[in-house]
């Protein structure tokens, strides 16, 4: 059902429509029908029951997705130019890989999909294609990667593959297909007891505050600097940390600034079960929410917020 630039991807969108082709394809086919899927929808489970309705033998995903790659700001055009005129292109490779997993585990998740899924999107080596295989995928595909580097890579991604089983027992792909799909569940369902906090490796800093900033202005204001102008090492305020994760992902330090669990393992609560028993917050000051002693402004006085002191030295 595709060619992202032509009727496919539009009767990709219509799974009533997607359905009867597939159904007239497989009147006449002599070989075996993979319908693949458009991401450039919404809920992608929709195609992906029409395919298997109509006859399909099997589905793949995904193909690209719709995208503009910049505009030339002199001469207000997007790129890539065509005499003056521009049109949409097909995102594609590494970036595309975790919508193309999110959509995999969602439709491998299904019940009642019986049939074979192929994995594409974004695979450039053996490490990916096992997490795609580990997602529900019964083969993958590859397109951007053959492109940038040769089929050479697909040798490596054998001997990888073959290795990974080899080191974790598995005699075959049935035994490692979608070992993590039960691990892949709704939000509400995970434990609000496991609690993990940051960690800050003062040999290792090297003091640049990139995770006081982040932590400051895009997370829960748990990092504090020094009073000290000579002290650049910021200090985790753990009691205000919600272990987002935020501030180890922007320090450019490997390893300085880690998770580390704070809970016993023993107490297991989801926000389903405080849903339930109407045990949840209703306003950001209720201590229900995120950390404890979280300061939340109001606006006028976010506004006039004084400027820390290092800023003004
Ligand atoms: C240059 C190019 C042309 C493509 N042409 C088609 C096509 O004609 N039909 C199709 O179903 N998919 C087409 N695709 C999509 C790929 O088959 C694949 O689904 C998508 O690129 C995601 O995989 P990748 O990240 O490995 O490239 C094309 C991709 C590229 C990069
Ligand atoms: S984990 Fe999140 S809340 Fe905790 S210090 Fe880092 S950025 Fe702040
Ligand atoms: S981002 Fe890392 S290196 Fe920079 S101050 Fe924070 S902990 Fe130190």
């Amino acid at each position: 059902m595709e060619c992202e630039r032509g009727m496919g991807s539009a009767v990709g969108q219509e799974p009533k429509v997607l359905m009867t082709i597939v159904s007239w394809v497989k009147e006449v086919a002599k070989v075996p029908v993979i319908v693949k899927l458009t991401p450039n929808i919404t809920d992608i489970t929709r195609p992906a029951r029409a395919a298997q309705e109509g006859g399909g033998d099997a589905i793949s995903l995904i193909n690209t997705i719709q995208s503009l790659i910049g505009v030339d700001i002199d001469n207000f055009v997007t790129y890539p130019v065509v005499d003056g005129k521009s049109s949409n292109g097909g995102y594609c490779g590494p970036a595309v890989k975790p919508i193309a997993m999110n959509m995999l585990k969602n439709c491998a998740q299904l019940p009642d999909l019986k049939i074979p899924i192929s994995g594409i999107g974004g695979i450039e080596n053996w490490r990916d294609a096992v997490e795609f295989i580990l997602l529900g995928a019964t083969s993958v595909q590859v397109c951007t990667a053959v492109m940038h580097y040769g089929f050479g890579i697909i040798r490596e991604m054998v001997s990888g593959l073959e290795r990974y089983m080899d080191d974790k027992g598995f005699e075959n792909l049935d035994q490692m297909r979608g070992r993590a799909l039960p691990n892949v569940m709704h939000w509400e369902d995970l434990n609000l007891k496991y609690k993990v906090v940051a960690n800050i490796n003062e040999d290792k800093c090297i003091g640049c505050q990139l995770c006081y900033t982040a932590c400051e202005d895009g997370a829960h204001q748990a990092i504090s600097l020094s009073d000290d102008p000579l002290n650049r090492k910021p200090t985790i305020i753990e009691e205000n940390c919600v272990g987002c994760n935020l501030c180890s992902l922007v320090c450019p330090v490997e390893s300085c600034i880690e998770m580390q669990r704070r809970d016993d393992g023993k107490e297991h609560l989801t926000w389903k079960d405080r849903t339930l028993a109407g045990n949840i917050p209703v306003t950001f000051n209720d201590p229900l929410a995120g950390g404890l002693h979280h300061w939340v402004p109001e606006p006028a006085e976010a506004l006039t917020k004084q400027t820390p002191l290092h800023y003004k030295l």
